[in-house]
């Protein structure tokens, strides 16, 4: 009876939210938002160092966001909270709607996943490194944890060769030499001791006072600690730790930036002892970037603008994260960008001095979705043909000149002009700013081809061949020695 009311009310809601999911205003994730941190301390562990300038010369990689919420096909965990940005299915409560989300467990079965088919897609995009949701808001474990029976290892996939998903993705990856990163939500609304029943779950924070609870709070951070500990022992060698859900932090680390997300800000700390485990995973893990995000200080190393480029370059270590459609897991009939927009977005990125992580999320067979492989494809393609001006590259002072963006390696200066979709290569194109030396020579630099080009004061302009111009897709990146 319980299984089939709930099989029943799972299609149910299932088709309402892939049709919300196409037609509303669900996904604009207004108050989740993380905005770049202002502040930065440089980490002093020359291990660290060492490994974010390896991590700096990645330029792009892949975030994968794959749990519960790919079976609906609905925005990652969040309809869980009851804030009043999300909008709420109708037709259904609260309580039951929670029911149904746990219960997703019981159906998640990705018969078909393929790590290995994500990483060479990831490879044939030119991306270098990879974050994978090992455990989302929700509390959904995608790795076999000792702490939780909620986990992918304990339902209809558990008895799937590669049931243990976070180990088997991080190994896929792995083989074809990527950095491995691991993304962890610091809340977790499936854990007892974050949202205890005894009270409603308002919002996304903690639902009880941690000062009147105080062991309660602790046996959460020891979850914590021991969660983080399993991936840091258990799954080989990871490379960043990449800390969601900023609001779980301490009190005094709260600014104007947090309060901006308009969420509720407890008058407790939600602290969940970072110097404990940051200790524990550079123990296991030396040299592992830190990402704890939006918490300013010794535990982020690299900070992560979300779904936006910063208007300027910056000096420190950054990394935005965005999706290749509108939403960071599978939602179907998802909107993905152009090849040439995620090309576009990488180069500014470059230009800027950072690196660029793209959400795509695999469907709930595990698979990736179809539609995203041919532009993943041609992202690669660009990349392949320019690859010297992107990978390995750093940001110059003078970065930009209107549609042209500069970078530069230890040898030579890289600029690179977009190209608009559809519209025709002009015959010359002109940059001021960086310039070759009167005399030096000026390649193309996906075919190495010398081209002919004119200086006249601070402005360079270069004569586009017209096979070039009949070939160009994206952006035309040029070089000179520096
Ligand atoms: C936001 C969202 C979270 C998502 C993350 C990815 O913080 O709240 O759901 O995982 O962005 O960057």
């Amino acid at each position: 009876m319980q299984s089939l009311s709930y099989s029943k009310l799972f299609y149910g809601l299932a088709m309402l939210l892939v049709s919300l999911a196409s037609s509303t205003s669900l996904f604009a994730q207004g108050g989740n938002l993380h905005e770049q941190s202002e502040v930065y301390v440089a980490p002093t562990d020359p291990l660290v160092q060492e490994k974010l300038k390896v991590w700096g010369d990645q330029k792009f990689g892949m975030l994968i966001h794959w749990g519960v919420y790919a079976v609906p096909g609905i925005i990652e965990s969040w309809q869980l909270c009851s804030e009043p940005w999300l909008e709420r299915p109708e037709g259904i409560s609260y309580n039951d709607y929670k029911k149904w989300y746990w219960n997703l467990s019981s159906v998640f079965n990705p018969v078909n996943f393929d790590p290995d088919q994500w990483a060479e897609a990831a490879a044939d995009a030119g991306m270098k490194y990879v974050v994978f949701t090992t455990k989302h808001h929700d509390g959904f474990n995608m790795f076999d944890t000792q702490q939780s029976d909620y986990k992918i290892t304990n339902g209809p996939f558990k008895n799937h060769p590669k049931a243990n998903v976070a180990k088997y993705v991080f190994e896929a990856f792995r083989d074809k030499d990527f950095m491995i990163g691991a993304y962890f939500s610091k809340p977790d609304w499936h854990n007892p001791d974050f949202w205890w029943d005894k009270y409603a779950t308002p919002d996304r924070n903690v639902n009880y006072d941690i000062r009147k609870y105080p062991e309660k709070w602790k046996s959460f951070q020891d979850f914590t600690y021991n969660q983080i500990s399993e991936l840091m022992h258990d799954y080989g060698d990871i490379d960043i730790l990449w800390l969601d859900g900023g609001w779980v932090r301490p009190r005094e680390t709260v600014t104007d930036e947090v309060r901006a997300w308009g969420a509720p800000i407890p008058e407790f700390s939600q602290e969940i002892d970072m110097p404990r485990i940051a200790e524990m995973a550079r123990e296991a893990q030396p040299g592992i970037i830190f990402a704890d995000r939006t918490v300013h200080g010794p535990y982020e190393n690299y900070q992560t603008p979300e779904r936006k480029i910063p208007d300027t370059k910056l000096d420190n270590p950054w990394e935005t994260c965005m999706t290749l459609g509108n939403n960071w897991g599978y939602v179907p009939n998802d909107n993905f960008k152009t090849s040439a927009k995620v090309i576009h977005s990488l180069v500014e990125v470059v230009a800027k001095g950072g690196n660029m992580l793209l959400g795509v999320g695999p469907q709930p067979d595990g698979l990736l979705p179809p539609d995203a492989l041919p532009i993943l494809a041609e992202i690669g393609d660009w990349l392949e043909l320019n690859s010297e001006a992107i990978y390995g590259t750093h940001a110059l002072d003078t970065y930009q000149d209107g549609n042209t963006w500069f970078t530069a390696n230890d040898k030579e200066t890289f600029a690179i002009t977009l190209l608009e979709d559809g519209k025709e290569v002009p015959k010359s194109i002109s940059w001021s700013g960086n310039l070759p030396k009167k005399g030096s020579t000026l390649r193309l630099v996906s075919t190495g081809q010398k081209l002919n080009y004119t200086l006249d004061g601070n402005t360079v302009s270069v004569q586009i061949p017209s096979e070039i111009r009949k070939n160009a897709r994206a952006a035309l990146a040029f070089s000179f020695k520096n």
